[in-house]
């Protein structure tokens, strides 16, 4: 992975802060101790007064039921490196639906939904604001890559089924103890070295999707994989324990994968780790593919700015670039067991692609260009573009095609022309393909214009009734 130079003079050697803004970094408490009302002040600087009652509101109820509850997870992880955190999660040692309903009795409107199946609940506030409780549990794996069977447990228990070590922190909201910081595995001295470690052997036999979360924390947070957990990477490739996770798992992990915005930064990481068999049958050359994948994402851009209000599936056109060069069936076994919506589309646009360039270039008329762009799914323009610079003749076709004849029609449709006289019949077929060339060609503009085009052709009498 590629590491910029420090920009700052650093105090601390253990606290890394090379990449992205030095405040994030230096943000990490140095190591040692982190007191409880260091926590605090820390809770209430970087998420603010309010969030920090809703803290205590919870901490208090969930005491009073004799379920003490801790934030745990992700937010923990971000809260020390100062990062904004998406969720919020909260681990119960106990009845999570109590604790939740306790806390939306409270006069504050926060509205509650449990959901048994999961044993979760989510605290919706007045303002939109959300919290996720869940109970604290164990995971036993009963096999390689199965889901695991899960029962209640405390907190300790709860930090050791994670994942990393930068995962399995957590914060007491006890009111007698608030603030106090649970690290038995290391998880910020990991998160000050920018070490990635899993906290047992079988990690990721247990659940292999882990490899692919981590190596989406290593390139958020600029993390190295551990030595031992390096070679855990390597003894669960060589057990191949993907082929034991099913299409829905994997795919899921992958979509993650390809929607981080340093997709770039990614697929480097993906290739130092050895995992290109997930998404593709031979090592690419990776450069050009960078450059690649660096311009789909411009045109990918590109087109929300100019139509934002238009679905585009953009991992379709992030795949397409990544299978150009591979064998077509290669793709199309990884579609038939990932559930892609828009595969099929993808299959047919890797046919297509490779006649484009000498047909867009034979193309003599700005109807058969557009006839050509039109034989491409969305996904699949965007993706040929890529492979050519941002200025240039075909970059000019294509978003010729999409900005300005896509959504042409022919002016007259097949009622206007039987009330003209035309008969109905595959020449009326004809005839109206050809109006829509016609339009293309910019050779019509609207019903009368149409008219006198058709007359003409001949296709029309010059007198009509
Ligand atoms: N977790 C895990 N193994 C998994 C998935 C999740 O151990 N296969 C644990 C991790 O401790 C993680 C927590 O569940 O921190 C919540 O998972 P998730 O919400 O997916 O990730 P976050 O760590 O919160 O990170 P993000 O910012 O991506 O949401």
């Amino acid at each position: 992975m590629t590491t910029d130079k420090p920009t700052t003079t650093n105090p601390d050697p253990l606290i890394f802060t090379g990449h992205d803004s030095p405040d994030t970094y230096s943000a990490i408490p140095s190591a040692g101790q982190l007191p409880a009302t260091q926590i605090h002040q820390m809770l209430q600087q970087q998420w603010g007064e309010a969030l920090l009652q809703r803290l205590h509101v919870i901490g208090r109820t969930a005491a009073a039921l004799g379920t003490p509850a801790y934030l745990v997870g992700g937010c923990v992880r971000d809260f020390l490196q100062n990062r904004p955190a998406p969720d919020i999660d909260l681990a119960i040692e106990g009845d999570v639906r109590a604790v939740a309903e306790a806390c939306s009795t409270e006069p504050s409107g926060v509205q509650c939904t449990y959901h048994p199946h999961f044993g979760t609940a989510i605290l919706q506030y007045p303002d939109g604001f959300q919290l996720d409780l869940a109970r604290c549990r164990i995971e036993h794996y009963p096999a390689p890559a199965a889901l695991p069977e899960v029962q209640p447990g405390d907190i300790q228990t709860d930090l050791i089924r994670r994942d990393f070590t930068i995962n399995a922190m957590a914060i007491s909201l006890d009111p007698e103890k608030f603030g106090d910081f649970l690290d038995p595995y290391g998880g910020r001295m990991d998160l000050q070295r920018r070490l990635l470690r899993v906290l047992h052997p079988l990690s990721f036999l247990d659940d292999p999707t882990r490899i692919l979360r981590g190596l989406r924390f290593a390139v958020r947070f600029q993390l190295q994989l551990e030595t031992g957990t390096r070679g855990l990477l390597e003894g669960a490739l060589t057990q191949d324990i993907f082929a034991r996770l099913s299409g829905a798992r994997l795919w899921r992990e992958l979509k993650y994968l390809l929607e981080l915005s340093d997709l770039p930064a990614a697929l480097e990481e993906l290739d130092a780790w050895q995992l290109w068999p997930l998404l593709r049958p031979t090592r690419p050359e990776l450069e050009a593919l960078l450059a690649q994948i660096q311009r789909g994402q411009q045109e990918i851009n590109w087109f929300h700015y100019h139509f934002p209000d238009e679905n585009l599936c953009d991992t379709a056109v992030l795949l397409t670039i990544l299978w150009r060069d591979s064998p077509w069936a290669a793709a199309e076994k990884r579609l038939h067991y990932w559930p892609l919506a828009g595969g099929r589309h993808i299959l047919s646009d890797l046919h297509l692609l490779s006649e484009m360039p000498v047909a867009l270039a034979k193309a003599s008329h700005p109807s058969a260009v557009a006839r050509l762009w039109e034989s491409l799914s969305l996904p699949g323009i965007l993706a040929l573009l890529a492979e050519y610079p941002e200025t240039g003749a075909i970059t000019e076709s294509g978003h010729y095609y999409l900005l300005k004849q896509r959504g042409l029609t022919s002016p007259l449709n097949g009622k206007d022309l039987q009330a003209m006289g035309l008969a109905p019949g595959p020449q009326l077929g004809k005839v109206l393909r050809r109006l829509h060339d016609a339009r293309l060609d910019g050779e019509i503009e609207d019903k009368e214009t149409a008219r006198q085009w058709l007359i003409r052709q001949g296709i029309l009498p010059s007198i009509q009734p």
